[in-house]
């Protein structure tokens, strides 16, 4: 079938939107009619070059990182299935987890799906079934897709291993946002973090993840959640999200938080600014007190090696500095939880949709991004 997607050629370029050949599913895979898709800033990170491999290493692994049909927070309903699909029926209604978890791995099998083995070929740009491209330009080469699902298209073919099944009476659109950055955000406080009724919670960098984790540490029960952003608009809606405080940089937070806690400084600190930086870890890990800890779940470029921070603060306060991917949920468990959560009013997802935007203006919603603009900016889809 044809149908229209957003492709990005290599880093520097802008999103080209173009009509592309999408091959019947093969097996385990299924066809999606999708309803649109979020602007995470972490398709910005292959516009950058930050998430792009080294040409010698990509050949040695045998990877084409470009071109790609980039996206992977979307949702949608399933419109065919392949040969052996035994979860999914035409008609189901599914976001897509951006990482696949296939239920059966180590990982999935003992409650870490955000780490199934099928997320080594998150960068592959194929399906995970067989490696092989169902994505295609009109000259029939092939495309490649963001972590195996590109949601940058109005359709797209897709492993079973990255659809969680939802109920149809939730609305997809704000259902696509909990296919990455509700559920990262929400996870990195509630589950990485591990915040607890009364703890001093910092969030650094409030944009479409960040915001999530300002909710997802309100909920867990924290007395104070500081929300630290540049951009007084980002500063402005974190209150509506939980946030009892907000600071325009560490440093004035670090103030903050010496005053609010009488310089016990805060139990838990939540690093999801745009792009990593190792020069953000020292100033974070001086703002959790003793036996504190800091999440970093922003992505940073891909052969950044730098951080500055004291071993022996480390050691003689016995912080703790942890990495998390997909807010260390498990997608198959927290996706329809945090959905019905919204259902039932207590997770907000209408409010972190700021501004919706066409396909083919793409770029536009792009540029509103870096300029501080969305907490998230969406491009829909017309299957009128
Ligand atoms: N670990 C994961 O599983 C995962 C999943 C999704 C996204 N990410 C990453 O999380 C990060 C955030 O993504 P997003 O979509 O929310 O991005 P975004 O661009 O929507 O938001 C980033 C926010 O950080 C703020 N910011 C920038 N520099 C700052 C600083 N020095 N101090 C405080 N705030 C600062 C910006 O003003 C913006 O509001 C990205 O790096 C993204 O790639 C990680
Ligand atoms: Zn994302
Ligand atoms: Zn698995």
């Amino acid at each position: 079938m044809q149908t229209r997607a957003a492709i990005l050629d290599g880093v520097g370029q802008d999103w080209k939107v173009e009509t592309i050949t999408l091959d019947p599913p093969k097996a385990g895979e299924v066809v999606l009619e999708l309803v649109g898709s979020g602007l995470c800033h972490s398709d910005e990170h292959l516009l950058t070059g930050d998430m792009v491999l080294e040409a010698a290493t990509a050949a040695e692994l045998g990877l084409e990182q470009f071109p790609i049909i980039g996206g992977h927070e979307g949702a949608g309903k399933v419109v065919e299935v392949g040969p052996g699909v035994t979860s999914l029926e035409v008609g189901d209604h599914v976001v897509l987890g951006f990482i696949p978890s296939c239920g059966r791995c180590p990982s999935c099998s003992t409650g870490k799906q955000n780490l199934c083995d099928l997320g080594a070929f998150l960068l592959a740009g194929r399906q995970v079934t067989d490696l092989t491209a169902r994505h295609h330009r009109h000259d029939g080469s092939d495309l490649g897709i963001m972590c195996c699902i590109g949601t940058f298209g109005e359709h797209t073919v897709v492993s079973e291993a990255s659809c969680i099944k939802i109920e149809k009476d939730i609305p997809l659109d704000k259902a696509a946002l909990v296919g990455c950055g509700v559920t990262t955000g929400w996870g990195s406080s509630t589950y990485a973090a591990d915040v607890q009724s009364g703890e001093t919670v910092v969030i650094v960098g409030c944009g479409g993840v960040g915001m999530n984790a300002v909710q997802g540490a309100a909920m867990a029960g924290a007395a104070h959640v500081i929300a630290v952003d540049p951009v007084e608009f980002k500063r402005e809606q974190s209150q509506v999200f939980g946030a009892t405080h907000t600071a325009a940089s560490l440093e004035e937070a670090t103030a903050l938080v010496m005053d609010l806690t009488w310089g016990q400084m805060a139990d838990k600190a939540v690093i999801t600014v745009g792009e990593g930086d190792g020069t953000l870890i020292a100033p974070t890990m001086a703002i959790i007190g003793k036996g504190g800890r800091v999440v970093h779940t922003s992505v940073a470029p891909i052969n950044d090696t730098e951080v500055n921070m004291s071993l022996f603060d480390l050691t003689l306060m016995q912080k703790e500095l942890v990495g998390s991917i997909f807010g260390s949920a498990n997608p198959r468990r927290d996706i329809p939880r945090l959905l019905r959560m919204y259902q039932e009013g207590r997770l907000k997802l209408d409010e972190l949709i700021t501004n919706t935007y066409t396909l083919d203006d793409i770029n536009v919603g792009y540029q509103a991004m870096r300029d501080g603009e969305n907490i998230r900016g969406m491009v829909m889809y017309d299957h009128a």
